[in-house]
């Protein structure tokens, strides 16, 4: 019979590392993209080693990787634990994927005790899983569990949603999975570019650029990041602010530099206080085959209501295009209650390819 085992994995510094650990790094993500595409069915969303590695490394929050193997040392199951190492951290992120031929047989059970257990030790008490769900359209009626947010839901019928929700995890929000194919639409994008710059008038002016945050930036930046965590919707799950200074930033993006991919952030100045109101990045893989993902956007509460989420979206479209010709498609996570930017995502022709549930338990 065959019998599974939870390791930690060493992870590794680099790609270069150690032959050994660095296999078990790929076969970690190999079965934690599996688990995932499994369910979404977007292959477009999985990771390579090289760029996930990076992310691992998270300058003051290390990931911590665990797998589950066979008796013959096959990873079956990858599960990782992420949380802020500062003293008083109250919340982490949980998650755990069983490669799709090995699930229901008690493995995701045995990964999950394992990391709630390592929560539980390290006293985190707001505990937080992202699972993927295939896309739901707006017609979700019964066979689907509605967020409480009262925007989005998702299948009942999913192996994510059953588990969580037996193991006493609650569903909270919905983020929408959105894909624009590339080329846009360029007409469509600049006439959307010129709406937006004649709403937001002559106070405001856009910046953009590619890698580090220029030094008169990068406070500017690290209070958007920040705003982040207290700005941007979390349902009724909000999670303790989240500071950024500018020597965290510096040290956040000299790890991600070690990614084979370019950041392209946009950023919209506030002039008459010469402060950023508000910013968007996009992640651009340098391999052209590889979609790029939009990650943060965000414009400041009191600089909503200028159509600024508008033309950083344009802007930032044009500006990859532009830089980056060739790529495939944009990526990008919205929570569906955030109305103002999927407006401007469905208007400019991203379309929901799938969803995304957050969960959360409270010990
Ligand atoms: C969710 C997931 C981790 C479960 O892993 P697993 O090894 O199949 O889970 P287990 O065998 O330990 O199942 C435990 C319980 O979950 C529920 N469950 C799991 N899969 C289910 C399915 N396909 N249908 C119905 N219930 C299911 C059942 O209650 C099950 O208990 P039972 O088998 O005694 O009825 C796995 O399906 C997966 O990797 N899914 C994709 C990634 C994901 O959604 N992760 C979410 C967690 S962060």
């Amino acid at each position: 019979m065959t019998t599974y085992s939870v390791d930690e994995l060493v992870v590794p510094a680099t790609m270069n590392d150690d032959p050994a650990t660095v296999q078990s790094f790929r076969d970690w993500l190999a079965v934690s993209d599996a688990a995932e595409v499994g369910v979404h069915g977007l292959p477009e969303l999985a990771w390579t080693p090289e760029e996930y590695l990076p992310m691992c490394h998270e300058p003051g929050a290390p990931s911590r990787l665990f797998a589950v193997r066979d008796t013959d040392g096959a990873v079956v199951a990858a599960g990782s634990y992420d949380t802020k190492q500062e003293a008083g951290t109250t919340n982490c992120w949980l998650a755990a994927g069983v490669a799709p031929e090995h699930q229901r047989r008690g493995i995701g059970t045995l990964l999950a005790d394992h990391l709630e257990g390592v929560a539980r030790a390290d006293g985190r008490t707001q505990w937080k899983t992202y699972a993927v769900s295939r896309q739901v359209g707006p017609a979700a009626g019964p066979g689907y569990v509605q967020a409480p947010t009262g925007f989005g839901a998702v299948p009942v019928d999913e192996a994510g949603v059953r588990f969580l929700t037996a193991r006493g995890w609650r569903f909270g929000q919905v983020n929408r999975i959105s894909r624009l194919p590339l080329p846009a639409d360029h007409s469509v994008v600049r006439e959307l570019h010129d709406r937006a710059s004649a709403a937001a008038g002559p106070d405001y002016r856009v910046h953009s650029w590619t890698g580090r945050t220029p030094g008169e930036w990068l406070d500017g930046i690290a209070l958007l990041e920040t705003r982040m965590s207290t700005d941007a919707p979390s349902g009724d799950m909000a999670e303790p602010e989240d500071v950024w200074t500018a020597e965290r930033l510096r040290a956040h993006e000299e790890e991600l530099a070690r990614a084979p991919r370019s950041m392209l952030t946009v950023a919209v100045e506030h002039v008459p206080t010469t402060t950023l109101a508000g910013f968007t990045q996009l992640a651009v893989p340098d391999d052209p085959a590889r979609p790029a993902m939009q990650w943060d956007t965000l414009v400041l509460r009191e600089h909503r209501g200028h159509r600024l989420g508008w033309l950083l979206k344009v802007v930032g479209i044009e500006e990859l295009e532009r830089s980056f010709p060739g790529r495939p498609s944009i990526v990008t996570f919205n929570a569906e209650e955030n109305r103002p930017m999927l407006d401007v995502n469905e208007a400019v022709g991203f379309t929901g390819v799938g969803c995304e549930g957050i969960w959360e338990r409270r010990v």
